[in-house]
Formats: C-alpha cells, sequence, structure tokens
C-alpha cells in the first residue's frame, strides 16, 4: 500500500489559530507542505499565523459556521490536497441546562454542518488532487457519551458518523479519510482537566505519522487508548466510565 505524503501538498486547516491547529500548521510546514491555508477567526488569530513567519503559510479568515467565509475561500483556492477539519469549542454543557439550545447548536454548528460544507464545497478540487485528504479532528467523546460535555460529545458524534459515511462513499476514490479521537491534550479547550496532558505539536505528529501510514481512526494518546479498548470490550461499560 503507497504512503499518504505530505511534502509538496496544499492543505487547509481550520481553527488554525491556535491550539492543535497552530501546532499543525508547524507541523505540515517542518514536513515540506508546499502552501498551508491556515484558518483565523480574530485579529489575534491572524498575528499568531503572521508570528510564525513561515512564507508558506497563508492565513484565511475562516469561520467555519459562516458560509460567506467558506465561498470567498473557494473563489481564492484553486489547488487543495488536504482538508484537517480541526476547529472546535467546548461548551461543557448537559443536556438538561437551560441553554442547551444555544450551546447544542453552536457545537453542532462549528463540528459537524461547518466540516460538512467545507467538504462540499471542496470536494471537487479534492478529486482532482492525484493523492488527497481529510482529516477530521473529533474526540474520544465521540465515541459514547461524556456526561460533563454531553452536547459536545453529541456534535463530535455527529462528526465521527460523516467521517465513516465519507469513508464508506469515497472508497476506491484517491481521497483517504481519517478520524481522529483525542483524550485531554494540552491547549486552551482542555485547560479543566487535569493530569498529564501531551502538547499539541506531539498530538499533531502521531496524527500525521499515523496520516502517512494510512491509519483510518486514531487514538493518539494513551487515554483514548484505553477508553476505545473499554469501548470494543464492552460499549456499555465505557458509558459508565464517561457517565462517572
Ligand atoms: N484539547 C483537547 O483536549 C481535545 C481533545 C479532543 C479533541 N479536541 C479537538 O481538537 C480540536 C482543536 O482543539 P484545541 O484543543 O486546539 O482547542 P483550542 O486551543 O481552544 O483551539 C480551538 C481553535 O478553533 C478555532 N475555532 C473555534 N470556533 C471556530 C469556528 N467557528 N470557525 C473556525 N475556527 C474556530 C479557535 O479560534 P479562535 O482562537 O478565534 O477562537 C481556535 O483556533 C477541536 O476540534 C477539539 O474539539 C481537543
Amino acid at each position: 500500500m503507497t504512503t499518504q505524503t505530505i511534502k509538496g501538498t496544499c492543505v487547509l486547516v481550520t481553527g488554525a489559530s491556535r491550539g492543535l491547529g497552530l501546532a499543525f500548521v508547524k507541523v505540515l510546514a517542518e514536513r515540506g507542505a508546499e502552501k498551508i491555508y491556515a484558518g483565523y477567526k480574530s485579529t489575534e488569530g491572524l498575528a499568531a499565523l503572521n508570528d510564525l513567519k513561515l512564507a508558506n503559510v497563508v492565513p484565511v479568515l475562516l469561520d467555519v459556521t459562516d458560509n460567506s467565509h467558506i465561498q470567498a475561500l473557494a473563489q481564492q483556492i484553486t489547488k487543495l490536497d488536504i482538508v484537517v477539519n480541526n476547529a472546535g469549542i467546548a461548551s461543557a454543557c448537559g443536556f438538561t441546562a437551560e441553554n442547551v439550545l444555544e450551546n447544542a447548536t453552536a457545537e453542532m454548528n462549528t463540528h459537524y454542518f461547518g466540516p460538512l460544507k467545507l467538504v462540499n464545497t471542496f470536494l471537487p478540487l479534492l478529486k482532482q488532487a492525484p493523492q488527497a485528504g481529510i482529516i477530521n479532528i473529533a474526540s474520544i467523546a465521540a465515541i459514547s457519551n461524556f456526561k460533563v460535555m454531553g452536547t459536545y460529545s453529541a456534535s463530535k458524534a455527529a462528526l465521527h458518523f460523516m467521517t465513516q459515511g465519507l469513508r464508506a462513499e469515497l472508497a476506491g476514490s484517491t481521497i483517504f479519510v481519517q478520524g481522529v479521537y483525542p483524550g485531554p491534550f494540552d491547549t486552551r479547550l482542555a485547560a479543566g482537566f487535569d493530569g498529564f496532558k501531551q502538547s499539541p505539536e506531539a498530538i499533531a505528529n502521531t496524527i500525521l505519522d499515523l496520516y502517512r501510514e494510512r491509519v483510518e481512526e486514531v487514538f493518539p494518546d494513551d487515554f483514548s487508548k484505553t477508553m476505545y479498548q473499554t469501548f470494543l470490550e464492552s460499549p456499555k461499560k465505557l458509558n459508565e466510565i464517561f457517565s462517572q
């Protein structure tokens, strides 16, 4: 089986202004990507990308919930090999919370409808690439409901099912579809989780090592590996653990 290449590719990374997205941009540049379209939402985000001072990084205004941004990007990008759906939010909201609909809508728009719209928009370009990829950053919370952030779990489960569906529908094409299911790692989003957390750079490197090897489902840290093993043995058992 051939390996998936980063060198010489054009890559779009969403949510690239900090955390795992910013780490992806750096690691993709180190691995020889030709052009990295790095999505930002704010002037601080743009500044963080400009601070990298990397000639092959092209900051692009991209709120994945804003259709006008996606349409503008579609006019700008004429060659694309890889899409990394990374942008994420976490409201720590349960289904019984008063503001559940507001949080659930924002998470579904960010984690499901945004990535779906992006993939739908850029699929024609990806199909033209000799070897393409879609990398969807879900979460171990996509595999079973995580009680303290129920609406987040549900939105990541939607992304997980989209990932599986895309893989099935694109089987036999030149587009490889990878789903990523991390446990907590060291970014602002996971500030509330105690215990050892890997750096986002380490997580990005693991993901791209396994992308090269065409590993379809990636559990990039010990926590997610253990939890997925529990899931394979007993989905009910994992649900009980995540419900505590
Ligand atoms: N950290 C963890 O422990 C962990 C575990 C499992 C999965 N994940 C997933 O990993 C991904 C990266 O998270 P992270 O930990 O790096 O979080 P982070 O440090 O909070 O970064 C999130 C990034 O997403 C961007 N973003 C948020 N909403 C967006 C939108 N509507 N459109 C475009 N960009 C948007 C943010 O931009 P602004 O700076 O402008 O807000 C920021 O650049 C997320 O999908 C997250 O769910 C994280």
